[in-house]
């Protein structure tokens, strides 16, 4: 039997899993780390973490697993996007890296703007210059913290810095590298247009490779290190996204997911690109080659109930901890006792800004209509909504650029939540299914790592062979006009609002 590897390097931590050639789980683990908000709006993550995660989580799996190491044919990395790292001279990393979520580029998205004007970004980028993508970030610390600058040498996406660690090769593939709004997204390698125009040296940027293809072996100290075979292939991989599409068998026209991380993506493969004017949606290389993805991404999912739970549900960790469980399961019973609407309060889910559809770093969350009878538990449900409206919005966008979807999986930590996925079905007003396998990104990137070494012949023959469905959520057709009227409401707050977030911000 032959064995591949997925490590997914995300915001709240590194999981690695190890998987027979058919996709089964053999061995996993995971390491968590902080992420670092030095200033309101500000996101960090120190490189170190990540690969002290990646390197001790393969050592964890490959030892639990038992399996020879030479069975072990590919490994596929997978990470949070955008996320800007700077190597100096000697490969020292310059400064914590500043990660996806970080909002603090506005003036450099005005700079990108003036330089190449909106129209040339989104017909070479295929996106609108945003404060979240690596471009923004690079031309911050140009303007911020010239020194570091000067020293840098080579700046790398957060996968591709472990892919450094573990093989010394500069490389990226096309589904990242599309979030650093560099890449020239229709022909799929770097733009030298706006490279140059933006001053930054082309030098400093990696090789570009298809997810699926080798970019180089593992060293020989890092195989001894996590007792692997030297030379072992490490494939592209994928941006966390693509990835999750790939291990969700989201590889053809028609078939879409959402996932609820830390933030929220709504994602829709294409087989030809389609890049909306207004920028709303992004528009990326997708991880099957000649092929596109368009996605919307709400800033504040996951997030907002993790924040939620870790301010105003100590009770229930307790007691979750006593019983045993997940206190996101007693959240979810608690959920469930609300009416849909959570008794006439709404929440906004801009815990850090918008994106999708609003492209907003101002805007913040709101609860709207709280009133003396609400408890604890309706704040709660309006968060689920609020976050399961945000979805919606992306879906409104795709509906506007003729993509249809037929085919809508859940997957991350929230899609493992029936009432979460409810919400979904009920507002999409379409069947929401999840994967049999919850191993998204990591399956994906160990799925792109079994093609890259010949085990499959490509990445969506892979996926026939290995994706298999579990459970389907219809939509219910009484709650769905219910859903219809608050999600109505909910669209009207924030361009109410939209000036207001704005003198906030100013304050
Ligand atoms: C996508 C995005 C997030 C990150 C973090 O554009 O910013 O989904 O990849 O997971």
């Amino acid at each position: 039997m032959a064995y591949i590897i997925g490590v997914d390097i995300g915001t709240s931590g590194t999981k690695t899993v190890l998987f027979d050639e058919m996709g089964k789980v053999i061995a996993s683990k995971t390491i968590e780390y902080p992420m670092y908000q030095p200033k309101n709006g500000y996101a960090e993550q120190d490189p170190a973490d990540w690969a002290n995660a990646a390197v001790g989580t393969i050592k964890a799996v490959v030892a639990e697993s038992g399996v020879k190491k030479e069975d072990v044919k590919g490994i596929g990395l997978s990470g949070q996007m955008h996320g800007l790292v700077m190597l100096d001279k000697d490969n020292e990393v310059i400064r914590r890296s500043i990660i996806w979520c970080d909002q603090r580029t506005a003036n450099e998205v005005d700079e990108m703007n003036r330089i190449l004007g909106r129209d040339k970004l989104i017909e070479i980028t295929a996106n609108p210059a945003l404060t979240g993508w690596t471009a923004a970030k690079i031309l911050w610390v140009k303007n911020n913290e010239p020194e570091n600058y000067e020293r840098c040498r080579h700046i790398l996406l957060p996968k591709d810095y472990i892919r450094f660690v573990l093989t010394h090769e500069y490389a990226t593939e096309v589904s990242d590298a599309s979030g650093m709004q560099l890449l020239d997204v229709p022909k799929r390698n770097w733009s030298e247009e706006v490279i140059s125009a933006l001053g930054f040296d082309r030098s400093m940027f990696a090789n570009v490779y298809e997810s699926c293809e080798v970019t180089g072996g593992l060293t020989k100290e890092i195989a001894e290190t996590v007792g692997l075979c030297e030379g072992t292939p490490v494939v592209g991989g994928a941006g966390d996204n693509a990835a999750a599409a790939v291990g969700t068998g989201v590889v053809e026209d028609g078939k879409a997911f959402t996932t609820i991380g830390t933030s929220g993506v709504v994602f829709a493969h294409t087989s030809s690109i389609s890049i909306d004017k207004l920028g709303r949606v992004h528009t990326c290389c997708a991880a099957v080659p000649n092929s596109w993805h368009v996605m919307g991404v709400t800033q504040g999912a996951g997030l907002s109930l993790k924040w939620f739970r870790d301010n105003f549900c100590g009770a229930e960790k307790e007691t979750a901890k006593l019983m045993d469980v997940d206190a996101y399961y007693l959240m979810d019973k608690e959920t469930a006792t609300v009416p849909i609407g959570a008794n006439r309060l709404l929440y906004l889910p801009y815990l850090m800004g918008e994106r999708t559809p609003h492209l907003d770093p101002d805007a913040r969350g709101v609860f709207f209509g709280l009133s003396a009878m609400h408890t604890k538990k309706d704040m709660l449900r309006a968060v689920m909504e609020g976050v399961s409206y945000s979805l919606r919005d992306c879906v409104e966008v795709f509906r506007q650029m003729d993509i249809n979807v037929s085919d809508m999986m859940a997957c991350g930590g929230g899609g493992t939540s029936p009432i979460w996925r409810q919400m979904l079905a009920d507002l999409y007003n379409c069947p929401v299914k999840t994967a049999s396998s919850k191993e998204g990104p990591a399956l994906g990137v160990a799925i792109l790592a079994g093609v890259g070494a010949g085990l499959y012949s490509s990445v969506p023959e892979a996926c026939h062979a290995i994706i298999k469905t579990d459970k389907v959520q219809e939509p219910i057709p009484e709650d769905v006009p219910k859903y219809e009227e608050f999600y109505k409401l909910y669209t009207e707050i924030y361009p109410a609002l939209k000036g207001e977030f704005k003198k906030l911000a100013s304050l």
